[in-house]
């Protein structure tokens, strides 16, 4: 192999690994970002809508009921669940990505049926009282989410409408009938508040980004690969090409009048000095022997 060649690709193989190692660092720290940002994306859905109940519950709630006839129910003013969920309905079709489920082992309304993930989650907040919340990644057909999980824990003045159907208000059991939703029991978790942030489209801007470094840097091994060809071919191949010409024909002693002209101080410049110095050697040895001979 050719010097030049092997040159070459010394170089291209340096560079292809410190270009891929390149991409993957910026993949991997593009990737923690949009994690990072997922998760603080998600923590802000979940305060906002944690602080539109709270407002609910504390401000509007006690008017509501001052206001309403007691034997009357409409849940869109009078069940903080329903209000949230309506809250989340109207967030969810202006950003349709995100999600947020008030998931439950048995609900009342039959969206808010948990999945098996949920399903997971609400048993270990019931078994595990002290938790508070739980975050992480969780793959939900096929796309990758971020979710932020919060427990739901039956208190003694939920019985009222989650306990015997009996005791419900009557247009709560006309609206979601009398099967679901019923014989909560006092302390126990049967639900979880849990918000999902997507982070597909993180994920894909992290390969992108990735893969446009990486091809990027491949355009400049090829770049740099020409101008190193170029450059060996010019300053370091063809002066030697010549050296090793001329070389033979003074040890063959053809032209040895001929004076090898030396332009470049380099390396290669000294060689051919030295062999300019090596023909002036062979032709006066050669005068030397034609006179005696
Ligand atoms: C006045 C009746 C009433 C009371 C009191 C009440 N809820 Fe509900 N709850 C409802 C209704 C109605 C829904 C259905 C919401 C909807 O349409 O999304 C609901 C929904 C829920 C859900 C969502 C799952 C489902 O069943 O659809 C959870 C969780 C929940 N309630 C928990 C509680 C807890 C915990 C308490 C006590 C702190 C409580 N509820 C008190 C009426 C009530």
């Amino acid at each position: 192999m050719s010097i030049r060649i092997r040159f070459i690709v010394v170089i291209a193989a340096l560079s292809f690994i410190a270009i891929g190692g390149f991409a993957w660092l910026s993949y991997s720290f593009t990737y923690k970002n949009s994690l990072q940002e997922a998760r603080n994306k998600g923590e802000i859905v979940s305060t906002f809508l944690e602080a539109s109940r709270s407002f609910y519950r504390t401000k509007q709630r006690p008017l509501i009921m001052d206001i309403v006839d007691k034997e009357r129910f409409y849940p869109e003013i009078m069940s903080g669940f329903t209000v949230t969920r309506g809250v989340w309905e109207e967030f969810s079709g202006k950003l349709p990505d995100y999600k947020f489920k008030q998931a439950s082992i048995d609900p009342l309304y039959p969206l808010n049926k948990a999945d098996s993930d949920e399903l997971k989650l609400i048993q270990e907040f019931d078994a595990n009282k002290i938790l508070k919340k739980k975050e992480g990644i969780i793959e939900k057909k096929g796309a990758k989410f971020f979710y932020y999980a919060q427990p739901i824990t039956v208190k003694e003045k939920c019985l009222r409408c989650h306990g015997d159907p009996k005791d419900a208000p009557e247009e709560q059991r006309k609206l979601y009938g009398t099967t679901n939703g019923y014989h909560w029991v006092d302390g126990a978790t049967v639900a979880t508040y849990i918000t999902y942030v997507p982070i597909k489209t993180a994920v894909d801007a992290a390969k992108k980004s990735a893969l446009t470094l990486f091809g990027y840097g491949l355009a400049g091994i090829v770049c740099l690969s020409g101008v190193i060809w170029f450059f060996f071919e010019k300053r370091i191949i063809a002066p030697i090409v010549r050296l090793e010409k001329r070389t033979s024909e003074i040890s063959l002693g053809k032209k040895l009048e001929e004076k090898i002209i030396v332009t470049s101080g380099d390396e290669i410049g000294s060689l051919g000095n030295a062999i300019e110095r090596l023909r002036i050697s062979v032709l006066k040895l050669m005068e030397h022997y034609k006179k005696n001979s």
